[in-house]
């Protein structure tokens, strides 16, 4: 499984850099899958009731009302019918490459699992949705699918008379059925609604909005291709007659050439097993145990900062425990917790500044507390040569392991954002070394979601605990990149050491007096 993840994450790697490289990394769209998802949902909702008030639904007009939608007024309800077929074909893509990068990612396992099993169910809903919608048509596709369907459905033993025989010619055609597929294309993407909000409800602050360039770009695509290729209908169906051969739509309706070599009870049977695995996939193999953040009351001052930046939403404020006289107290939900330790770097008592006996913030990781970053970034200064000293506070996840070998002293967290400001700050005012870079994920994309987001913010002092005024900003670099970019993270780090090797010493030491 990891290998599978490894080869995946690597060819998004590669995808992601192209993206980067086209569209800049903020709106880079491999970035924003989830947000993408739920603008699709919205365009292919909003052009979905603009199309309802001028749709037929009975079953022998409705081909008549679509062609009306198609032709008579292409310039409106035209439009919004390709609008409709192309967000919801696009819905499929971005969900797709969404499930398979927050697999590369592994962003699925051990308490991040929630996301992950709400997302099965999901996709069946997306299909039954697609599937009824290409149904109300009532074209030679939709006799094609409406035939498959009904059969298919005979082969569970849940109907007592066939439903395939409502299809069977003209003059058994009932709309019974035709009225439960329009019930079910209004009443499923309802139901897709409640799932989606659940699948995001583990995370704080969810991005359910594409960034502004990209959400315009993409609609301006959507409707340049609607334009250019207006979706249409292949032919009124005829019961009487079997359609020769009908334009299938590959992201819906791939399953019913399936059909034609598969028997339909195995199909389901394959389908069902699959989503059960799929639902497993979080356990497979089971995650480590992780720590989660003590809470130390003595040093806890109920400030909430931690419960604002947790991005897992696990820290609640409760009332005081300890009789102290805070109004309120952090306490950690460790069924929640992934153990980012994001809320250490937010906590204001997290500074190595203070005395080495009263290091212990309010709130920390045991196995990564902010003693042992202190005791990592002085011992960090005893390692260098003669090249600039450059101390690189790197996320596990940035695969910044590879810096080492370029004369820097790297020191790893879990997370970018655990790392309180207070520190690059500690690290050259106390001459530690002569330049602070901070290696993170990709901006906007970071593997505990929020983590980069808070990190920028404190640096350019608009979030609390932020990064003293008196810092020489010089002597500090972010690097920002998707894992896998290694050669792209090393020439960052190459050309910050160039930069700061390229003072002439006096200005060097006059810089470090600055602090
Ligand atoms: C309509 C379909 C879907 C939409 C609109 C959607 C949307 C989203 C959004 C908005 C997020 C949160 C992004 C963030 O704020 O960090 C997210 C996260 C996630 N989704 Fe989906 N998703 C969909 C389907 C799926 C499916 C089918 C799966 C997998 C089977 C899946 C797995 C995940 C995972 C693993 C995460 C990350 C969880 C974490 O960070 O802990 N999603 N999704
Ligand atoms: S470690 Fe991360 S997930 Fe856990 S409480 Fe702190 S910020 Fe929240
Ligand atoms: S940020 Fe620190 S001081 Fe503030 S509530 Fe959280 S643990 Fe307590």
């Amino acid at each position: 499984m990891a290998f599978l993840k490894r080869i995946l994450r690597n060819l998004f790697a590669r995808a992601e850099a192209v993206f980067d490289w086209t569209f800049g990394q903020s709106n880079n769209p491999f970035s924003h899958l989830g947000a993408l998802g739920w603008y699709f949902f919205w365009i292919v909702a909003a052009s979905g009731i603009y199309l309802y008030l001028f749709f037929d639904t009975g079953i022998t007009d409705a081909y008549a009302s679509v062609e009306y939608i198609t032709n008579d007024q292409w310039y409106a309800a035209g439009i919004m019918r390709s609008l409709h077929r192309y967000a919801s074909d696009a819905l499929v893509i971005v969900v797709f490459l969404h499930i398979l990068r927050e697999f590369s990612l592994d962003r699925l396992r051990g308490k991040r699992f929630f996301a992950w099993i709400t997302g099965v169910p999901l996709l069946w809903f997306i299909y039954i949705c697609g599937i009824t919608g290409y149904w109300l048509v009532w074209d030679s596709l939709a006799q094609y699918i409406a035939i498959a369907t009904s059969e298919w459905l005979d082969t569970l033993p849940f109907f007592g008379e066939p439903i395939a025989n409502n299809f069977l010619n003209s003059s058994t055609l009932g709309g019974r059925f035709f009225t439960l597929m329009v019930f079910m294309h209004i009443f499923a993407p309802l139901f897709m609604l409640f799932l989606m909000w659940l699948h995001i409800q583990r995370h704080a602050r969810a991005r359910v909005n594409p960034p502004r360039a990209l959400a315009v770009g993409t609609a301006v695509t959507l409707v340049v291709l609607s334009l250019v290729y207006p979706a249409v209908s292949q032919g009124p169906a005829n019961l009487d007659v079997v359609p020769a051969s009908v334009n299938l739509d590959w992201y819906y309706l791939a399953v019913y050439p399936l059909l034609e070599v598969i028997p339909g009870g195995q199909l389901w049977l394959v389908l069902v097993v699959g989503s059960i695995i799929l639902s497993l996939m979080p356990w497979l193999p089971p995650a480590r145990e992780v720590w989660t953040p003590v809470v130390s009351l003595q040093n806890c001052n109920g400030c909430g900062r931690c419960f604002d930046d947790c991005p897992f939403g696990a820290i609640a404020m409760e009332p005081r425990s300890d009789g102290a006289s805070f109004a309120l107290e952090a306490v950690v939900d460790t069924h929640h917790c992934v153990s980012c330790g994001i809320c250490t770097g937010s906590c204001p008592t997290a500074t190595p500044f203070r005395r080495t006996s009263a290091i212990v913030p309010g709130i920390e990781l045991p196995d990564n507390t902010i003693a042992d970053l202190r005791e990592k970034t002085m011992a960090a200064a005893q390692e260098f040569g003669d090249e600039a000293r450059i101390i690189v506070y790197a996320c596990d996840h940035s695969g910044a392991e590879i810096l080492r070998e370029n004369n820097s002293q790297v020191i790893t967290m879990p997370c970018v954002g655990m790392l309180p400001p207070a520190f690059i700050d500690f690290a050259l005012s106390r001459d530690f070394a002569d330049g602070v870079m901070l290696a993170g994920c990709a901006e906007g994309d970071c593997y505990y979601r929020l983590g980069d987001d808070w990190t920028i913010q404190r640096l350019d002092g608009k979030r609390d605990p932020y990064l003293r005024q008196r810092v020489d900003r010089d002597r500090l670099e972010t690097s920002w990149l998707p894992s896998g970019s290694s050669r792209r993270r090393v020439r960052d780090l190459q050309d910050f050491k160039t930069w700061l090797e390229g003072l002439p010493p006096k200005e060097r030491k006059r810089r470090r007096n600055r602090d």
